[in-house]
């Protein structure tokens, strides 16, 4: 068993210390120790893209990243992107254009066109399939999601 290291990150909005042997991902840190199951597991190897959260502002694959590498980070799991209670227009969205079935690869989709959205307001198309490319869903065709995304895009160019 390697020795422990203390790392100290913010999780929605919330600074978070622990010891953690180095192997501990930072999906199993937040899942099993913070209790933030909201970021799923899947194929654990970077591919299916249902663990991704973002740090930084950039959405990363949760399961590629060990914990102790987040020192100082700011991270936001599904769980932080609206309010407790609340959904952000993108998770309306999602709802309104029957972006999900199962709902497995739902955080991932939803943090990855979050953090998307964060640096294009105005999509086109191609762009937000490009953005979702990395991402699996096995149940909804992804016309759904891809039309939650626009919409939520173009909602927000004309407040
Ligand atoms: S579980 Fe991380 S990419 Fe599939
Ligand atoms: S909604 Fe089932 S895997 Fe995407």
């Amino acid at each position: 068993m390697s020795a422990a290291h203390a790392v100290t990150m913010t999780v929605n909005g919330r600074r978070v210390s622990a010891n953690l042997e180095p192997r501990v991902s930072l999906a199993d840190f937040l899942r099993e120790q913070l209790n933030l199951t909201g970021t799923h597991l899947g194929c654990e190897h970077g591919v299916c893209g249902a663990c991704t959260v973002i740090v930084d502002g950039s959405a990363v694959r949760a399961c590629l990243l060990f914990a102790v590498q987040l020192e100082g980070a700011a991270v936001t799991t599904v769980e932080g992107l609206a309010p407790e209670g609340e959904l952000t227009d993108l998770q309306r969205a999602f709802r309104e254009h029957h972006a999900l079935q199962c709902g497995f690869c739902t955080p991932g989709f939803l943090t990855t066109a979050h953090a998307f959205l964060q640096e294009n307001a105005r999509p086109t198309l191609e762009e937000v399939r490009a953005a979702l490319s990395g991402n699996v869903c096995r149940c909804t065709g992804y016309l759904g999601i891809v039309d939650a995304v626009l919409a939520t895009a173009q909602a927000r160019a004309q407040r």
